[in-house]
């Protein structure tokens, strides 16, 4: 091989920039020339990219997002975008890509590697949900974020007595939100993948005030069937019968910016290195993880479109521990 394709798709994630990094300076380590695709498979689409080199990819291990932008494209999933992302790459005669981004993306990278174009996958995704591996790039800055973010909620919180509604990412997936309560110290978390009364919620945070607490804080996945919103007015309708008063805090994209912490810097120079000389070497069609501490990897078939389910027994954990 003497030229390789990479692109960042979907949510930006913390550490993607360490990713583009590693896979760069591992391929011309190799002497194999990278080309950068901008906005993930829209640019493959539309031709829009950059030769990468050493120096370009120098000073970016510390930022967020991507360098090379992202993006999540509906015409890519068409049999008809497909044929014309393997036109294109082979037009520019880009050999092998390696796609950096989370679920949606890796199938698309499936999608590509069943029409015989040579593809690596790199997971990266804030929100955990990817089969094949244990954590992805951007999971462990994101749940930092939701962390930092709760503990001054718990600052303000307990100034005034108040309950703190604290809503994460994740999309459908109630890892982020689980992890976030276990590390926030929540009374209680609500996760798309357990189903849950209202009331229930309600029943715990007005205990952690009998109990003695002066605040309380509930963490919601966004995804959850009660989701921020819906779990705000729910208990708003009856605070005031018990006293207590509740404030929904949505975090959103802040825990998708910001800087990477040091775990996904580097995973990202791990996980980029290992795929450009799997690529490289000749393999392809596989999804470069971490799995029990060191790098993995599994067929893209086996990860494209599936979605993987926390260990939902923490939620107990975070019951016991609430105390
Ligand atoms: O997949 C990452 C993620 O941040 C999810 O947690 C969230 O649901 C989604 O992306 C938001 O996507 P967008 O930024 O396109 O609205």
């Amino acid at each position: 091989m003497k030229h390789l394709g990479v692109l960042t798709s979907g949510g930006d994630a913390p550490g993607m920039n360490a990713a583009i990094r590693a896979v760069t300076r591992e391929a011309m380590a190799r002497g194999v020339r990278v080309t950068g695709i901008s906005h993930g498979y829209a640019g493959v689409l539309a031709w829009k990219a950059v030769e990468l080199t050493a120096r370009t990819v120098g000073g970016i291990i510390h930022h967020g997002g991507t360098i090379l932008g992202s993006a999540r494209s509906q015409r890519f999933s068409l049999d008809a975008g497909l044929e014309e992302a393997v036109r294109n790459l082979s037009a520019h005669e880009i050999e092998g890509l390696v796609v950096i981004g989370g679920n949606g993306s890796q199938t698309g990278a499936a999608c590509l590697s069943g029409k015989g174009y040579p593809v690596v996958g790199v997971a990266s995704t804030i929100d955990n949900d990817l089969c094949g591996t244990e954590i992805a790039i951007g999971v462990d800055t994101a749940l930092n974020a939701a962390m930092e973010a709760i503990d001054r909620l718990r600052v303000t919180a307990s100034s005034h007595r108040k309950v703190s509604l604290v809503e994460v990412m994740g999309r459908n997936c109630g890892y982020l939100a689980l992890m976030a309560g276990l590390a926030g110290g929540a009374e209680t978390v609500v996760i798309p993948e357990v189903k849950v009364d209202p009331a229930d919620v309600m029943a715990r945070l007005k205990d952690a005030f009998e109990r003695g607490k002066e605040y309380a804080i509930a963490v919601v996945a966004e995804g959850a069937e009660y989701n921020g919103i819906k779990l705000e007015k729910y208990l708003q309708n009856l605070t005031h019968k018990v006293g207590l008063e509740v404030r929904l805090t949505t975090l959103g994209h802040i825990q998708r910016g910001g800087t990477p912490g040091a775990f996904d810097r580097i995973l990202g120079s791990e996980l980029g290195a290992h795929a450009a000389g799997r690529l490289i070497e000749g393999e392809c069609g596989i999804l470069v993880g971490w799995t029990a501490g060191k790098v993995s990897t599994v067929p893209l078939s086996e990860v494209a479109g599936r979605t993987k389910i926390p260990d939902v027994k923490v939620l107990e954990l975070i019951h016991r521990l609430a105390q």
